[in-house]
């Protein structure tokens, strides 16, 4: 296990509000912040354990979602997009994490009507897959194919149904190795481009962290885990049911340099 930083690899992750009880649910349920903190502090190890070195932005009360930092910013190379978020809530979680971004980077904003959430961006090689779903509008996957080309990225829209974001559904588990909920999302797009994808029936399954030589997995998706390591990935699985039951998963809870995915 890899305990101290490895060069390139930073991680920006943003503090649970107490007002994560009040988090966008597609289901309500009652959220615990205190559960939730200490999953996050648990997450936060997991990425200092892969070597990560971690910077934490303080959480922001008046935005119950700020710790699902992914939506906010896509990290390319050399410059990172600061988005739109898609819920009007989430609009005003962007300038605090600009300001720690423009830190290691230039950053280059989303003008409205454009919108992105940033689990909606899966970069694998020079490919950044771009779920057009309720947060991500066509006018947001246009600035990003912009500023992607600018940095010798390609956009790939994928159509998404049912779900918050494409990263609920399907993410990068090792180089060249989707995982993928099953019968959710069409995976002929990543095939047709030489991807080999692993279905999984659970759906916390669909959306994993690779962190180089480790990936993190939801506890919550035991199976998932199995059929990983079966396949030779390097698991670690972890708990962060709080932030499942707001709709948030793996990904969604830090932004990342260095790391695939
Ligand atoms: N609760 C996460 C979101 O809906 O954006």
């Amino acid at each position: 296990m890899i305990s101290s930083p490895v060069p390139g690899r930073r991680a920006l992750v943003r503090a649970v509000p107490g007002s994560f009880t009040c988090a966008l649910q597609s289901r309500p349920t009652a959220l615990n912040p205190e559960l939730a903190r200490s999953q996050h502090a648990t997450y936060v190890a997991a990425l200092e354990g892969a070597g990560y070195r971690v910077t934490l932005l303080a959480a922001d009360e008046s935005c119950p979602d700020c710790c699902f930092i992914e939506d906010t910013a896509v990290i390319l190379d050399g410059v990172t997009l600061i988005t739109r978020p898609g819920a009007p809530s989430r609009l005003p979680e962007t300038p605090a994490v600009a300001a720690a971004l423009s830190q290691e980077q230039p950053v280059v904003y989303m003008q409205a009507p454009a919108t992105m959430d940033g689990g909606d961006v899966l970069r694998v090689g020079r490919w950044l897959f771009a779920g057009r779903t309720a947060r991500t509008n066509a006018a947001g996957i246009d600035r990003l194919s912009a500023v992607a080309a600018e940095v010798g990225l390609e956009v790939v829209p994928v159509a998404v149904a049912g779900a918050l974001h494409l990263k609920s559904l399907c993410t990068l588990a090792a180089p060249e190795l989707i995982v993928a909920v099953a019968h959710r999302i069409d995976l002929a797009t990543f095939r047709a481009r030489g991807l080999r994808v692993l279905e999984t029936d659970e759906l916390a399954g669909g959306n994993v962290l690779a962190l180089g030589e480790v990936t993190l997995v939801s506890a919550d998706s035991p199976l998932t885990a199995s059929a990983l390591a079966a396949d030779g990935v390097s698991v670690r699985s972890i708990a962060i049911s709080e932030f499942h039951r707001a709709d948030g998963a793996l990904t969604c809870l830090s932004l990342r340099f260095g790391a695939p995915g």
